[in-house]
C-alpha cells in the first residue's frame, strides 16, 4: 500500500489563490450576463515591453540556425543574463553581488518554494503574517510544523504585522533559524526602511541564521529612501537570500523567468557545527532538478537592461502604480484605512469586516474580485488585497462598481 506524505493533509484543501479561481469560476457560470473585473491574483494585463518581444523573435530565429542553435544551457543562466543583473540591480546600486551568486530560474514563486530543502528539518521558522502563502505552505508539505490549530500551524514564530506596526514586524524574542521576509510586501504592499532592515540583518547575524528576502515587487519603490534589495544593508552578505523575478518588472508572469542570490560567503551549519557553503548545496540542488530557463527568454528578460529596456519597463510600472494610486484614493475616499500602492501594486485595505465576507459582497454585488486577507494568515482577517494589475478602464470600471455596492 503506497502511503502518501502525509504532512500534506495539514494544509488547507487548496492553494488560495486556486480557491478564489474556483470560487470565481462558479459565480461566472452561474451569472454569464454579468462581466467580472479581475483585481484579485497579482497577474500582469499589458503587453511584455516591446525590446523583450524584439529579443523573443531574436532568440527564436537563432534556435532555428544550425550555427546558432542551442540545446541545453547553464543551469544557473547565461552568463550574459548573469552578468547583466549584477551589474545593473546589484553594482549599480553598491552591492558586492558577483554573477555567478546568480541563479537564474523560471519563477521567484519555485525558488520560494524549493529553498527550504538546503535546510535542517527541524530549524525553527519564522514567517510574517500576513505574507505569500507559499512560505508557509511549503515548510508544511516539508514537515517543519505541526498541526494548524485556530488557524496558526504550530511550530511557526509569526511575524504579526498590524495596523500597530504599520504592516512591519520587528525582531521576535523567540531566536529563529530561518527568517522570511518580503517587501515591498505581498499582501500588504507596505516597505521596509534602512533602519528596519539593518534591525534584521542584526538578528540574523547575531541567532545565526539566514534570512530569505523577496523582493519580487522592488521595482514598484518610488520612494528613493527605500531599500531595493536586503544587499544594500552592511553584512547581509553573510545572512541573506535575495529572490527577485521579471513576472512583475517587466510582465513576465506567463513568460517566466526568475533568479535568487546566494552569495558565496553565507554559511550553514551540520549537525558537528561544520561550515558549509549555502552557495554550493543551491548549486548542487538546481542542477540536479532544473534544466535552465529558455535561451529565447533570457535574452528577453536581459533586453530588460538595455536603456530602452528600462525606459519602457519603467513607463509599465508607472501604469499600474498609477492604477494603484486611483484605487487607494477611492477606498480611502470610501472611508477605509488603507496602505500599499505607492511603492508597490497591491492596496491593503483594512475594512473592518470578515474578510471572506467582503470578498463576496465584492463579487456578488459589483462583480470585482479582490483576494481576502484572511487567506494571507490571521492577521490578514479584516482586510482585502486589491491588485493594481488591470486596464485602467477595468480599474475606473471597477471602482465605480464598489462605491456603487457599498452605499
Ligand atoms: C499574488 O497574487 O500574490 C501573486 O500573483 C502570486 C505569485 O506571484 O505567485
Amino acid at each position: 500500500m503506497i502511503r502518501i506524505n502525509e504532512n500534506f493533509t495539514k494544509l488547507k484543501a487548496s492553494y488560495l489563490f486556486s480557491d478564489i479561481a474556483r470560487r470565481v469560476s462558479s459565480y461566472v457560470a452561474a451569472n454569464p450576463t454579468k462581466p467580472v473585473i479581475r483585481l484579485g491574483i497579482g497577474d500582469v494585463t499589458e503587453p511584455l515591453p516591446p525590446v523583450c518581444v524584439e529579443a523573443l523573435h531574436a532568440g527564436a530565429d537563432e534556435m532555428a540556425r544550425r550555427e546558432t542553435f542551442k540545446g541545453y544551457g547553464p543551469e544557473q543562466g547565461y552568463a550574459f543574463l548573469r552578468e547583466a543583473i549584477a551589474q545593473h540591480d546589484y553594482t549599480a546600486r553598491g552591492c558586492a553581488i558577483q554573477a555567478d551568486e546568480i541563479f537564474v530560474s523560471d519563477g521567484s514563486k519555485c525558488d520560494c518554494g524549493n529553498i527550504q530543502e538546503i535546510f535542517a528539518a527541524d530549524i525553527r521558522l519564522a514567517i510574517p503574517d500576513p505574507v505569500y502563502p507559499v512560505y508557509v505552505d511549503t515548510n508544511v508539505m516539508a514537515g517543519r510544523t505541526g498541526a494548524n490549530v485556530d488557524g496558526r500551524y504550530q511550530g511557526i514564530t509569526y511575524l504579526e504585522s498590524t495596523p500597530e506596526n504599520g504592516y512591519v514586524p520587528g525582531v521576535p524574542n523567540a531566536a529563529a533559524d530561518l527568517i522570511y521576509l518580503c517587501f515591498p510586501n505581498n499582501p500588504t504592499g507596505a516597505v521596509a526602511t534602512k533602519a528596519q532592515l539593518t534591525e534584521w540583518v542584526r538578528y540574523a547575524k547575531k541567532n545565526h541564521a539566514v534570512v530569505l528576502f523577496d523582493s519580487a515587487y522592488e521595482a514598484y519603490i518610488r520612494n528613493p529612501e527605500i531599500p531595493h534589495s536586503i544587499y544594500e544593508i552592511e553584512g547581509a552578505r553573510e545572512v541573506a537570500i535575495e529572490f527577485r523575478s521579471f513576472s512583475k518588472t517587466a510582465g513576465f508572469t506567463g513568460t517566466r523567468c526568475a533568479y535568487t542570490v546566494v552569495p558565496k560567503s553565507l554559511m550553514g551549519y551540520d549537525a558537528a557545527g561544520n561550515a558549509h557553503s549555502l552557495h554550493a548545496l543551491w548549486t548542487r540542488r538546481h542542477t540536479t532538478k532544473f534544466n535552465g530557463v529558455a535561451y529565447p527568454i533570457q535574452k528577453a528578460a536581459a533586453a530588460i537592461y538595455t536603456d530602452a529596456g528600462k525606459q519602457q519597463t519603467r513607463a509599465l510600472i508607472d501604469f499600474y502604480l498609477a492604477n494603484a494610486r486611483l484605487i487607494r484614493e477611492a477606498m480611502t475616499k470610501l472611508g477605509f484605512k488603507c496602505i500599499g500602492g505607492d511603492n508597490a501594486p497591491y492596496i491593503w485595505v483594512n475594512t473592518g469586516r470578515d474578510s471572506w465576507e467582503f470578498f463576496d459582497l465584492l463579487l456578488n454585488q459589483a462583480q470585482v474580485v479582490c483576494t481576502p486577507g484572511a487567506g494571507f494568515g490571521k492577521c490578514g482577517e479584516g482586510h482585502v488585497r486589491i491588485s493594481a494589475f488591470n486596464s485602467r478602464e477595468n480599474v475606473e470600471t471597477a471602482l465605480q462598481r464598489i462605491a456603487q455596492a457599498l452605499k
